[in-house]
């Protein structure tokens, strides 16, 4: 396979493994070259990107943007906060605006949940999801299981749990996707009332005792509370969470094996992880971020290829 068979990456759920494969093989390159003392390659002159970020950001939105500067793209970044979307302005205006300046791409992170499903039907441009709500994160989900088979080789057999809050984690349903795709076994953990309902599904098992999850995986995807999506309390209190869903050092060193930590970030350090945990050997949360730009770069570039 030398090309994708999707025209735009929407989520993890519509692409197939033979994609993920090449996206990886792809990254593999762009990995060694940003590696380089000179990191910048000439593939994408002449295409401009547009970064539309709706939402808060830091990884994902300098990721892209690092990405697309090692690319050689032109790139315009907005961001909804100091924009005329506060005016009343539509999303498909805003966005047809910003394409009338010949840009190619747009990398899109939105709140609301198939945003960007709803943007590549009514505009002329590739379009990348940088999330869209508590939907999908497709590159997050790359990045992660990039970074899971660089430590381990292949990700067949492995055995990941996602610990959390799984309901309104957009990267909790797109590795599930993703791992299944390329083989994994995969296992979520955390309360109930953070589980979506229909989440076995998927065919992942629900755990809800931490140590029992954490010593019968290989890896563990630590998760975020995000309090900024819960219209109700899920849970009595961020201390009686800790306790329960927390992983400490202690916690760590006292599993059967070692296993390896990972986290999308942001962190809230001494709530889901502490610090001498995300700051471990076993933490390889740095190395997902820095594999990110690679698997952003073979994202962008295969999309490229593609434009007529
Ligand atoms: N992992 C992630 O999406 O981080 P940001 O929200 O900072 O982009």
């Amino acid at each position: 396979m030398s090309k994708l068979s999707v025209n735009h990456l929407l989520g993890i759920k519509n692409l197939q493994k033979e994609d993920i494969e090449l996206i990886f093989k792809t990254a593999d390159h762009f990995k060694e070259v940003i590696n380089r003392p000179i990191k910048k390659v000439p593939s994408l002159r002449d295409i401009t990107i547009a970064n539309l970020f709706f939402e808060n950001s830091t990884r994902t939105k300098l990721s892209f943007e690092i990405a697309e500067k090692r690319l050689s793209a032109d790139v315009l970044n907005f961001s909804s906060s100091n924009s005329s979307v506060k005016k009343g302005e539509t999303l498909i205006d805003t966005v047809n605006n910003i394409l009338s300046m010949k840009v190619d791409m747009v990398v899109m992170r939105h709140p609301n949940p198939g945003a960007a499903n709803f943007l590549s039907k009514h505009v002329k441009a590739k379009i990348v999801n940088a999330g869209d709500g508590a939907h999908e994160h497709p590159t997050q989900a790359l990045l992660d299981a990039f970074s899971i088979r660089e430590k381990y080789g292949d990700i067949k057999g492995k055995n990941i749990v996602i610990v959390g809050d799984i309901l309104h984690s957009r990267v909790a349903l797109s590795n599930i996707f993703c791992l299944q795709k390329l083989g994994a076994n995969v296992k979520v953990c955390g309360p109930l009332t953070l589980m979506p309902k229909h989440i076995t599904s998927l065919g992942v098992e629900v755990i809800t005792n931490l140590k029992e999850a954490l010593n019968w995986c290989d890896v563990a995807i630590m998760l975020r509370i995000q309090l900024e999506r819960q219209d109700i309390k899920l849970f009595p209190s961020l201390r009686e969470y800790t306790m329960l869903y927390g992983i400490d050092k202690e916690l760590l060193d006292s599993l059967d094996k070692k296993i390896t930590i990972m986290h999308p970030g942001p962190i809230n350090r001494g709530v889901e992880i502490t610090s001498d945990v995300a700051d471990s050997n076993q933490s390889i949360i740095l190395n997902q971020v820095e594999n990110g730009v690679a698997i952003r770069m073979a994202v962008l570039y295969l999309l490229a290829g593609q434009i007529e």
